[in-house]
């Protein structure tokens, strides 16, 4: 899949609101400051496409980014920000709950981890609610330019040593980095992969 153009097309607090055209939509979620908009970033080839921050708590909105006319990128904003308020917390958990649960566009959620760190609770309880729901998802982890290759290696056995404490098999799993676009092909040929899937 090559990108030819991206376009941010509006931000909204609940689905009624997304832009109007339908088109299949990719999404990514994850802890604040995983690195869910800084990828979609690398993705497009955009530097400021999704607005980043060192800070976590950046992405308050569910955003649309048009590819190429004919499907989105959609970054949401992140879960388990400990420094919001509850009210905030609960404010921006609503907006993706609402999000994930309603659009019959959402292809795949993928859902990003730090590759540096073991899966955690708040990640485990969220993947496992997806189950319930029925969304389908993968998983990214990010930032691997910040370890080396075994310890990245080492990292996503212990990974899916914990996940397959839950689930039967394994979700598809990339590795990605925002700084050096590694993973970039990957990712890009499962999105197609999927389109074309649904226009067989
Ligand atoms: P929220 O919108 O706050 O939920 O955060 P986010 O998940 O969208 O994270 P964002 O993309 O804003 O990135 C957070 C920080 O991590 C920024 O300082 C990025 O520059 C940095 N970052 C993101 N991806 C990578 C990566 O692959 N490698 C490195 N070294 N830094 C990264
Ligand atoms: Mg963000």
């Amino acid at each position: 899949m090559k990108i030819s153009q991206a376009i941010f097309a509006g931000s909204s607090k609940k689905l009624d609101d997304r832009p109007k055209q339908r088109l299949p939509e990719f999404a990514f979620i994850g802890r604040s400051n995983v690195g869910k908009s800084s990828l979609i970033n690398m993705l497009c080839n955009v530097g400021k496409l999704a607005h980043t921050s060192s800070k976590p708590g950046k992405t308050r909105l569910i955003n649309h980014f048009m590819i190429n006319e004919s499907w989105y990128l959609v970054d949401l904003p992140g879960y388990g920000y400990a420094k919001v308020s509850k009210k905030e917390r609960e404010n921006l958990a609503n907006i993706n709950h609402g999000y994930l649960n309603g659009s019959k566009e959402l292809l795949n959620l993928f859902v990003l981890i730090d590759s540096r760190h073991d899966i955690q609770t708040i990640d485990l309880n969220f993947i496992n609610k997806l189950g319930e729901a029925g969304v389908p998802f993968s998983i990214i982890y990010t930032k691997t330019d910040k370890q080396g290759v075994n310890a990245l290696d080492r990292q996503i056995e212990r990974n899916n040593t914990t996940l397959l404490q839950y689930w039967e098999e394994l979700p598809p799993f990339f590795a990605t980095s925002a700084e050096t676009g590694f993973g970039r092909d990957k990712i890009l040929d499962y999105i197609e992969k999927l389109i074309n899937n649904i226009n067989s």
